[in-house]
């Protein structure tokens, strides 16, 4: 493996099932992703992108091929995922320092890491507040804060910023461009918006309709440090157009594929 490669999958595939119910979701897929990258993946729905998450995050294996990952620790990834995944019962600094708890690391040192990312999420303010009193933006930023305090080398979101409203979404992508910058890890980034890609990553995957393969690999121009602005650039609006006509051929393919199989 290069030594700058952080994640390499070579022919990797994932079933599901077994006999008639048996369906191939994945693959095969080969894929390096360098570290440090923020690595953003499109594809239709049910194409295999948040089972390729699960495999690199460890979740399940894959059925062929294999995920090498140049880890430096015992646990390297951390997920975010669509829903709000975090303990109703517990107050937003003890979800936040949950992982910390899990690693071992002291409650006192957990706690000023708690606090330390809250802060950074804009939550300083929330520590003792329970679930139940924050919005939805506010539950997915205490989320977000605690994946980044266990400080992953590698962070997989699926769909994060999903069940935002507009104003939200573009609110915590921000948030997430600047402290993806100031501190670059590698992000698998899992998202349906075409712009939220070209926005976040350094290089954007669109996947073809299930079983999901690489149909399109695309270096976005942008240089770093990058601010929302370039949403209104020109650039961004012909890399768009050029990544959407990939993909629209692909979310048509999975529609006429579900329509056949309800019919
Ligand atoms: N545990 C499971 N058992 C059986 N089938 C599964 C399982 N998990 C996923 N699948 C199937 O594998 C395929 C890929 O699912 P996956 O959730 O990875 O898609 P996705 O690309 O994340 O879709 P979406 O954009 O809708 O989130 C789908 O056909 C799904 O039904
Ligand atoms: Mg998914």
């Amino acid at each position: 493996m290069e030594q700058d490669v952080k994640i390499a999958a070579r022919g990797v595939e994932r079933h599901f099932g077994g006999g008639d119910e048996r369906v191939h979701a994945l693959g095969p897929l080969d894929l390096e992703i360098a570290d440090g990258e923020f690595l953003c993946i499109v594809g239709p729905s049910g194409c295999g992108k948040s089972t390729f998450l699960r495999m690199v995050g460890g979740l399940i294996r894959p059925s062929a091929g294999e995920i090498d990952i140049a880890a430096r620790s015992h646990q390297p990834t951390a997920m975010v995922f669509q829903e709000y995944s975090i303990y109703p019962w517990k107050r937003v600094i003890d979800n936040v320092r949950f992982g910390l708890d899990l690693a071992g690391v002291k409650k006192s040192e957990g706690n000023a890491r708690a606090r330390e990312y809250l802060a950074k999420l804009g939550l300083a303010d929330r520590a003792r507040s329970y679930p139940n009193t924050l919005s939805g933006g506010m539950k997915q930023r205490v989320a977000i804060a605690r994946a980044l305090a266990v400080e992953p080398e590698i962070l997989l979101m699926d769909e994060p910023f999903a069940a935002l409203d507009a104003q939200m979404r573009h609110v915590l992508q921000d948030q997430l461009l600047d402290l993806w910058q100031a501190d670059r890890r590698t992000v698998l980034f899992v998202t349906h918006s075409l712009e939220e890609a070209i926005l976040l990553g350094d290089r954007v995957l669109v996947m073809s309709a299930r079983p999901g393969t690489i149909i399109a690999s695309k270096q976005v121009p942008f240089e770093r440090p990058r601010s929302a602005d370039v949403r209104t650039s020109p650039e961004f609006g012909a890399l768009h157009a050029e990544l959407w006509e990939l993909l629209r051929n692909e979310v048509e393919a999975h529609l006429a594929e579900s329509s056949v199989g309800r019919g």
